[in-house]
């Protein structure tokens, strides 16, 4: 492999869902140059799995008030969220949907013409007093408009747009972020990218997990190259399991089957929610929802005695389930060869969003220690990054704000760095240690297969490190991870071509979910105590006094160092979350 090209940009994106087109946009109506590179074609980023709503405050259903979206935001995160960074967040987020409204966006609209609204977990009315509808939506294809709407958006503006290109490491010259290196699927050729500016807007790592709501692609690479380069990683403790997917299969079912009025049933026929959350039943939030259909499963409660519940919709009526919620229904009939209309559907939680991930301040520049010093020139965005405004738990819809309201801020102030700094020249040869790992995996013999790895590190953390966690099972993970990097070094690759080399991809792609999977099981350790979507069995109370603060995982050759930074507390002091 000796072909390497180099490019030059003021701002170089990685990732081509909302987060990255958003800021890629903001780039060039500032009149700077920018590329979006993708490892898929832009069109099928993971924002286009996104189904059911966009939070917003917009209040057309029903009164509502960015304070009150606040309030839940910091309720829904367990009092870890930074309440400096969501209300700005609440605010924009009012600002961002309107202005993807005039940029074409299709939304669901009321009688009057306005934007539509619906209800979803955890959002509501005067501090917590009953549900309100917040969601803005587009049946439950909202992320998949989004992802249209900010491409072709894109597409007008001139971005220029590099698919299928790997990106494999980032350049740090004279303590800044000069650029990236990049592989080229189609051909196996290097790209040297020599930026001004670099986001790393990659989305998450649901790969880390056997059953996931997430595409194959989300191995968490965005994450691991600045955490290679001695970047912490926050909050990796705090995965959330979405409480509907498909049963055995993950594939999510929008919590806007809920919204619309769904209900989950145990098997003894029980709307089993009317006992752990009176006020918002079904609409709890989701880390509460999924720990909750545990419970009722090692109750014995699961449906004939197994490891799931049913999400029954039965009751909407053909017509609203058709027009409201089209893609499932559809992934329901395709899949399960079942009918929403007339059957109850099989559901258990699944990996959907990691609330961890690079420290950033509220525009998205990357923080490269715990005293939040900022690394010039680098920046992240949506699920890669960690604002942080989810904190130990996300609500439902907030993930399409956070790479809205983040993706634009970050594409603001990457336009205004790349219009006052200029380019600091590249290091000699900045592609040779992603050439040297890449001739490595091609030349080792094969004695170890990547495929088995990942799978035994999906089932791992699926046993250990999912819903429900205790010290022994954390400990079994964190000996078979060290086990698992111990076997990766005999990991050779069969494939010795450079066209759509796919084997070699996700042989690169695991050494990166192992690293993610040694911050987080590490960080999940060392929290004795439960929050949000971290559910400790031997930790079973919420410990404000220890452990109100965010975790950084940091990197030390092999091994896996926790610190902790505090959590910027404004309006809503921690308080028992009920619901
Ligand atoms: O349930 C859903 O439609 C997913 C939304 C989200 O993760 O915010």
């Amino acid at each position: 492999m000796t072909n390497t090209h180099i490019h030059q940009f003021d701002a170089v994106i990685v990732g081509a869902g909302g987060a990255g087109l958003y800021a890629a946009l903001e780039v060039a109506e500032h009149m700077e140059n920018a590329a979006v590179l993708s490892k898929i074609y832009p069109s099928r980023s993971h924002t286009g799995a996104a189904q059911g709503g966009v939070g917003a405050a917009l209040g057309n259903r029903e009164p509502d008030s960015p304070e009150w979206h606040m309030f839940d935001t910091v309720k829904g995160s367990d009092y870890l969220a930074d309440q400096n960074a969501v209300e700005i967040f609440c605010h924009e987020a009012i600002d961002t949907v309107i202005e993807l409204e005039h940029l074409g966006l299709p939304f669901n609209r009321t009688k009057d013409g306005k934007i539509d609204q619906r209800r979803f977990g955890g959002h509501t009315k005067e501090f917590g007093q009953g549900p309100v509808r917040r969601a803005c939506y587009a049946a439950d294809r909202t992320g998949h408009m989004i992802l249209q709407t900010l491409f072709q958006q894109c597409i007008k503006h001139q971005v220029k747009f590099y698919s299928e290109f790997h990106v494999l490491d980032i350049v740090i010259e004279q303590g800044r972020c000069v650029g990236l290196v990049a592989y080229e699927i189609a051909t196996g050729h290097l790209h040297i990218f020599h930026a001004k500016t670099v986001l790393l807007a990659t989305g998450g790592s649901g790969r880390l997990y056997k059953i996931t709501s997430n595409a194959h692609g989300l191995s968490g690479d965005g994450m691991a190259i600045p955490f290679h380069h001695g970047v912490p990683l926050q909050d990796m403790e705090f995965f959330q399991f979405h409480p509907t997917g498909i049963y055995q299969m993950g594939i999510l079912l929008s919590e806007a089957c809920r919204g619309e009025g769904g209900k989950l049933i145990n098997g003894k026929g029980e709307r089993f929610m009317e006992k752990y959350a009176p006020t918002l039943l079904d609409l709890a939030p989701r880390d509460l929802i999924s720990q909750y259909i545990y419970e009722e499963i090692h109750m014995g409660n699961g449906i004939n005695g197994k490891d799931y519940v049913h999400l029954d919709l039965r009751h909407l009526g053909k017509d609203r389930i058709e027009k409201k919620l089209p893609d499932i229904t559809d992934f329901v009939r395709t899949y399960l060869g079942l009918d929403p209309v007339k059957d109850l559907i099989p559901v258990q939680p699944t990996a959907h969003y990691s609330m961890g991930g690079i420290p950033t301040t509220i525009n998205g520049e990357v923080l490269k220690d715990g005293v939040n010093t900022v690394l010039p020139g680098l920046y992240a965005a949506g699920e890669a990054a960690c604002v942080s405004v989810h904190g130990a738990n996300r609500l439902g819809t907030n993930s399409l704000v956070d790479i809205l309201v983040f993706g634009r801020r970050s594409g603001i102030a990457m336009a205004e760095y790349a219009s006052k700094n200029d380019y600091t020249p590249l290091p000699p040869a900045p592609e040779a240690p992603v050439q040297s790992r890449i001739n490595a995996l091609m030349t080792r013999p094969l004695k170890e297969s990547a495929a088995r790895i990942r799978a035994d590190l999906q089932t791992q953390m699926m046993d250990n490190c999912g819903v429900h966690r205790e010290e022994k099972g954390l400990t079994q993970a964190k000996n078979k991870i060290t086990e698992y990097r111990q076997r990766f070094e005999a990991v050779g690759v069969r494939n010795k071509g450079e066209v759509y080399n796919s084997e070699l991809l996700e042989t690169m792609e695991l050494e990166n979910l192992i690293d993610l999977a040694d911050a987080t099981v590490q960080s999940a350790l060392a929290r004795r105590e439960s929050r949000g979507a971290h559910a400790r069995q031997d930790h079973p109370k919420r410990d404000d006094k220890n452990f109100l603060k965010h975790s950084l995982a940091h990197k030390n050759d092999q091994k896996t160092d926790i610190t902790y930074k505090p959590v910027i507390i404004t309006k809503f002091e921690p308080k028992e979350r009920k619901y």
